[in-house]
């Protein structure tokens, strides 16, 4: 095969540096399938690795991009065949293995998803790992006896490709949505098109610091820790479930046990990159069907090329952006 270009990050005395470069087949980790990578976007994860502002990378020099969609090269597994339409979402690429931020990638065939029919492969990147997640998280809630009249379910970082999708989907299972922000006002319209009912400015709550404060949300999807989640905890409705997600604010949780022992509240962990295969291909399935998101096109604020990578990991780290960032690779 011929070379192809690809976004690399190098080790670099403490730091670490992002650049273009030709690779050839045999620079990427290994893997029995070849794709041809047609999309892929931004993730927050993404965003710190191609920065440097995040070690999110296991090893140097590696191309990021934790997801990826495209056709099938060459497959030295009977599983996959030459042009059949594949995704990729977490199961540790763009972190332990080579990424979507190449023309091609070399993948184990155990962590491929065969496209469903009802996606395209520029819809399967639109939804993409932020999508899956926000599946992942109405998943574990609906399990966990999550109902809409329990209450409102508040999504912090709705803004994000995590939170834009998450109101879409709850939205659509019926739930009462209230978006939590730190854009409102600038993204009031944005959140409202997805389906959000009421917009929370994040710089106006007042958190107070009781153990239990009033019981607001019957449910909550959280994508930012720190105080934030420790104020979700302390305001969530008896037996509701708050889907711990992101960091985007602190790692850090404080609270107390009071919340889970005097109102049945639960905290869910949701970690998207080593879901178990069965419930991968369960939500693919559902994010292709009954819960395919309805406002993709307005999702997708941004669509880009590799070129454009490393500014727009840039935006994506000073929170400047909304919704997912679509990366053109060789898609139509
Ligand atoms: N657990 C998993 O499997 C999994 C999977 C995917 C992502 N994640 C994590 O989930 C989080 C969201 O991911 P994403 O891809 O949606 O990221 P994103 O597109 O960058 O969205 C993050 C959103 O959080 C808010 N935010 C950003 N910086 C903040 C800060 N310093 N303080 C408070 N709010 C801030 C912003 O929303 P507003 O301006 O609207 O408030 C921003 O749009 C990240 O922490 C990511 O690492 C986890």
């Amino acid at each position: 095969m011929t070379r192809f270009k690809a976004l690399r990050v190098h080790a670099q005395d403490k730091s670490t540096v992002a650049r273009f470069e030709q690779l050839g087949l045999d620079d990427l980790s290994p893997g029995d399938v070849v794709v041809r990578v047609a999309w892929t976007g931004i993730n927050y994860k993404d965003a710190l690795a191609v920065t440097g502002k995040g070690r999110i990378l296991k090893g140097y020099p590696k191309v990021p991009g934790i997801d990826l969609a495209g056709t099938v090269e060459s497959s030295a597994d009977a599983r996959y065949k030459p042009g059949d339409p594949v995704l990729v979402t977490g199961c540790n690429i763009g972190e332990a293995l080579d990424g979507g931020y190449a023309e091609v990638a070399r993948l184990p065939a155990s962590i491929l998803v065969p496209l469903p029919h009802n996606l395209s492969l520029r819809e399967a990147m639109a939804i993409g790992t932020a999508g899956f997640t926000a599946a992942l998280a109405l998943r574990r809630m609906l399990e966990n006896h999550q109902s809409p009249d329990m209450g409102p379910i508040a999504i912090t970082g709705p803004t994000g490709g995590v939170g834009s999708i998450a109101i879409d989907l709850f939205k659509r299972a019926g739930f009462t949505v209230h978006a939590i922000t730190g854009k409102a006002g600038a993204a009031d319209a944005y959140l409202k098109a997805l389906g959000a009912d009421q917009i929370v400015a994040r710089q106006s709550l007042e958190m107070g610091k009781r153990p239990l404060e009033s019981a607001l949300w019957g449910g909550a999807v959280d994508n930012l820790g720190g105080e934030t989640l420790a104020w979700l905890t302390r305001t969530t409705r008896p037996w509701g479930n708050i889907a711990s997600i992101g960091l985007a604010q602190s790692h850090e949780l404080q609270t107390t046990v009071m919340p889970f022992i005097l109102r049945g509240v639960s905290l869910l962990g949701i970690h998207s990159v080593e879901c178990p295969r069965p419930w991968r291909e369960e939500l693919w399935a559902r994010l292709s069907g009954e819960w395919k998101p309805r406002m993709l096109d307005r999702l997708v604020t941004r669509e880009i090329t590799l070129e454009d990578l490393p500014a727009a990991c840039e935006d994506l780290i000073a929170g400047t952006v909304q919704g997912r960032t679509l990366v053109r690779v060789a898609g139509g």
